[in-house]
């Protein structure tokens, strides 16, 4: 017999802005990991507390990895929510055999992620992390008529693999970059070259293979799926103008890591910046690191850390979990195949 309480019972795994907490414990009892952010628990003690509290609900994020045996941890346990887009850290038929509801926090994020590959893209094209490194160093003399000189960003192609939220917000900004636009998706998207055209995009769709060899610039915008594990590998960065600049903010595992190395090694392609590695976090001493800074950029997966949009994250993280306690549908739902998620 499940015992009676008086609230229901959710373990946060991570501390998380007051925005997610408020809405948690004006219906729960709210139990916080006591990790700091840069040291996730282990699963063994995501586990051990959600079979302790007995928790119904369990707010989790991207370096938890939520399989069958953390939702076995608890009977009681209802709902797993995600502070991320992304939920491929989740096993989601395992919770929809269990009949547990899994929730996300989908479009609150696209624009802030668009935001990021522009800097990311920019920053390598103009070579802005060598050149503070070279203020910083005392290097800078003088003006210098062939110092720092990087690429341009406007008047080039920018292909972009992915035209979902994220990858049509990328798009978007083309516009005040003043590139041309490819994408490639599984078809075509009629309804967002619509979108696009109306921000004055026109926005072309390509097989991935033209995309390649058409773009300046490739930007990687697909979520982590098994068609996508791996998609980027060898045959595709020979493919890629030996001048262009390759953008990886979706998942590390989208890219070979060996193949990118090769590619940048036999200059295949002239540069990179990741927000996204495999592995992640990347190691101090990964070889990749020894085309850094110069030809490669890496940022440590912060797409979405802007303070508003983690803000409005931690709440729409925290709806989905209050909705399924009160047994309704949640507002942002995973779709799987066995549960009825809205
Ligand atoms: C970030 O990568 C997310 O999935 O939200």
């Amino acid at each position: 017999m499940p015992m009676h309480r008086d609230a229901d019972v959710v373990y946060v795994t991570r501390e998380i802005p007051d925005a997610g907490i408020e809405v948690l414990e004006s219906n729960c009892e709210v139990h916080v990991s006591d990790h700091a952010s840069q040291d996730p628990p282990s699963k063994d003690e995501i586990i051990t507390r959600l079979r302790k509290l007995k928790a119904d609900g369990l707010f989790c994020m991207l370096p938890d990895e939520i399989d069958a045996d953390v939702l076995d941890a608890s009977a009681n346990l209802r709902v797993v929510s995600t502070l991320s887009v992304g939920y491929d850290h989740i096993d989601i038929d395992a919770a929809a055999e269990r009949g547990i509801a899994v929730g996300h926090t989908p479009g609150v994020l696209s624009e802030t992620c668009a935001d990021l590959v522009w800097t990311l893209l920019s920053a390598t094209a103009r070579r802005i992390v060598e050149g503070h490194q070279f203020v910083e160093d005392g290097e800078w003399k003088t003006w210098a008529p062939k110092m720092l000189t990087g690429e341009d960003i406007h008047g080039t192609t920018l292909g972009i693999i992915g035209l979902g939220k994220i990858g049509t917000a990328v798009a978007k900004r083309g516009a005040g970059f003043d590139v041309n636009v490819c994408y490639t998706s599984r078809s075509s998207k009629p309804e967002r070259e619509a979108e696009l055209a109306e921000c004055g995009i026109d926005a072309t769709y390509l097989p991935l293979g033209d995309l390649l060899k058409r773009s300046d610039h490739v930007s990687v915008n697909v979520p982590l799926t098994d068609r996508t594990t791996g998609m980027i590998g060898r045959e595709e960065f020979q493919k890629m103008k030996d001048d262009a600049i390759f953008v990886n903010t979706a998942r590390g595992e989208v890219v070979e890591t060996d193949a990118l190395y090769e590619a940048l090694d036999k200059e295949w392609i002239s540069r990179a910046c990741l927000d996204v590695t495999a592995p992640e976090p990347l190691p101090p001493d990964h070889p990749l690191l020894e085309f850094a800074p110069g030809r490669l950029v890496v940022t440590p997966h912060i797409g979405s850390a802007s303070i508003p949009t983690r803000n409005q994250m931690a709440k729409m993280a925290a709806e989905n979990i209050t909705a399924a306690l009160r047994g309704e549908p949640l507002p942002n739902g995973v779709r799987t195949s066995s549960t009825s998620i809205s």
